[in-house]
């Protein structure tokens, strides 16, 4: 399978439908926000560091990441293609993501983004909190993230569409539906 850019609002769905593809087609799965949440569990300066964005809805800076992702990328086994979920984030880190790609004779593959209402969003968000507990759950840190992401976030979007890659799938109320649509496009690669 190519590579796989899975973008979106916090809420979203790219953790769920990113276990989803992998389910499917057995590729990697990088999820930023998880490495960063392993940091924080096993209590590591880089996680002390996160912590600290994290808790207040903020991005760590584009440079941090973009090192993380590197070393995360290269400790994947080579040629089953990968899913990049809540990276990239920024231009920067978009432009850096092409650039670590190429010098590895690698592309991007395609770029899903996942549309959803930002009621339904929120909705998920804090059901999750129920029911995982994640830190940054709570509506005070979900509206800055919503906040995060509409800024700096989303402008990507125009960006993926100017590289040709974007594909976007738009939410109607039904996760099987989006589901199906997505597998129907990525069947078709
Ligand atoms: P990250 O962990 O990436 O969080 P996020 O972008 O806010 O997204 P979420 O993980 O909350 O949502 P998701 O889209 O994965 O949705 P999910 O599938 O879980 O990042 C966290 C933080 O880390 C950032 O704020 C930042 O500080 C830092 N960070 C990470 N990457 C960074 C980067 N590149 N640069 C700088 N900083 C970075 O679904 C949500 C919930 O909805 C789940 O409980 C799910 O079960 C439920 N759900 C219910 N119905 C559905 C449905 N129909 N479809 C999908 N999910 C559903
Ligand atoms: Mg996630």
């Amino acid at each position: 399978m190519k590579n796989i850019i899975i973008f979106g609002a916090p809420g979203s769905g790219k953790g769920t439908y990113s276990d989803e593809i992998v389910k499917r087609y057995g590729m990697g799965h990088i999820s930023t926000g998880d490495v960063l949440r392993a940091q924080i569990q096993a209590g590591t300066e880089l996680g002390k560091t996160a912590q600290a964005y994290i808790d207040k809805g903020q991005l760590l800076p584009d440079s941090l990441m973009i090192d993380i992702l590197a070393d995360t990328y290269d400790a994947l086994p080579e040629g089953q293609g990968v899913i990049f979920d809540g990276f990239p984030r920024t231009i920067p880190q978009a432009e850096a993501l092409k650039k670590m790609l190429a010098e590895r004779k690698h592309d991007m593959g395609v770029m899903i983004e996942l549309v959803v209402d930002e009621d339904t969003l929120l909705k998920r968000l804090l059901n999750r909190a129920i029911e995982q507990g994640r830190a940054d759950d709570n509506e005070e840190t979900i509206k800055a993230r919503f906040a995060v992401y509409h800024a700096q976030t989303e402008p990507l979007s125009e960006w993926f569409g100017k590289e040709g890659i974007r594909h976007t799938f738009t939410w109607k109320g039904d996760k099987e539906l989006m589901l199906s649509e997505i597998f129907a496009f990525l069947d078709t690669l």
